[in-house]
């Protein structure tokens, strides 16, 4: 009888033992030490640091030196694999998704008659696309045009764009003179 009453101890001390110890156990999982700094902070750094990057950002690469030297065959090739989707490019070409490209070295922004443009580009109607201003957009057409509805991510190397402007000074009766 007694022996019961020992065994039920026993099994009583070693149940209180095992609950001591996952206790601790878990105590020690679920509260590590304090991270000296909390993790978002850590995180949430690089983004305290884009101001800063976003006018490097801004900062394309020229095109004008690199015009003399462009590829307008390779221009064309590049606008066919990336721009045909949206826009013709000959004389008279019809309006898609975007505007038809003829002649738009020169050209107003928002130059295609009938073409639903956006606010953005809309409110451009005085500044002429000149190079720089086709290189800056299409290097990255929503960051010079915030709301624009051209939906294309930009064309980060500068001899492509080199080349594709090149192609679009051709598609003119009188190309313009080179910068
Ligand atoms: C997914 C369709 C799409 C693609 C791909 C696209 N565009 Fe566009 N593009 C548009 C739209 C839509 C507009 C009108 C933008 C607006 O109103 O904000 C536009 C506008 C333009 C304009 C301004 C025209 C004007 O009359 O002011 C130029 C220049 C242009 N695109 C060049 C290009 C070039 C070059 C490429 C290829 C590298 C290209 N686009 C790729 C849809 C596209």
């Amino acid at each position: 009888m007694s022996m019961e009453v020992n065994k039920a101890f026993a099994a009583l001390l070693l149940a209180g033992i095992l609950f001591m110890v996952t206790g601790i156990l878990g105590d020690a999982l679920v509260h590590p030490k304090r991270l000296e700094q909390s993790v978002l902070q850590i995180a949430a750094a690089p983004a305290a640091q884009a101001p800063a990057a976003a006018p490097a950002a801004a900062a394309i690469e020229p095109i004008g030196p690199l015009l003399a030297a462009a590829n307008p065959q390779n221009g064309q090739t590049i606008a066919q694999r990336q721009c045909a989707a949206c826009h013709s490019f000959n004389q008279g070409g019809r309006n898609g998704v975007g505007p038809n490209l003829w002649s738009i070295v020169g050209a107003p922004h928002a130059h295609a008659e009938g073409f639903n443009y956006s606010a953005v580009i809309a409110g451009m109607k005085a500044t002429p696309w000149d190079y720089e201003e086709l290189n800056k957009f299409i290097a990255a057409p929503r960051a010079y045009a915030p709301g624009t509805r051209m939906a294309f991510n930009g064309i980060a190397s500068a001899s492509q764009r080199a080349d594709l402007i090149a192609y679009l000074r051709s598609l003119a009766t009188e190309p313009k003179p080179l910068p």
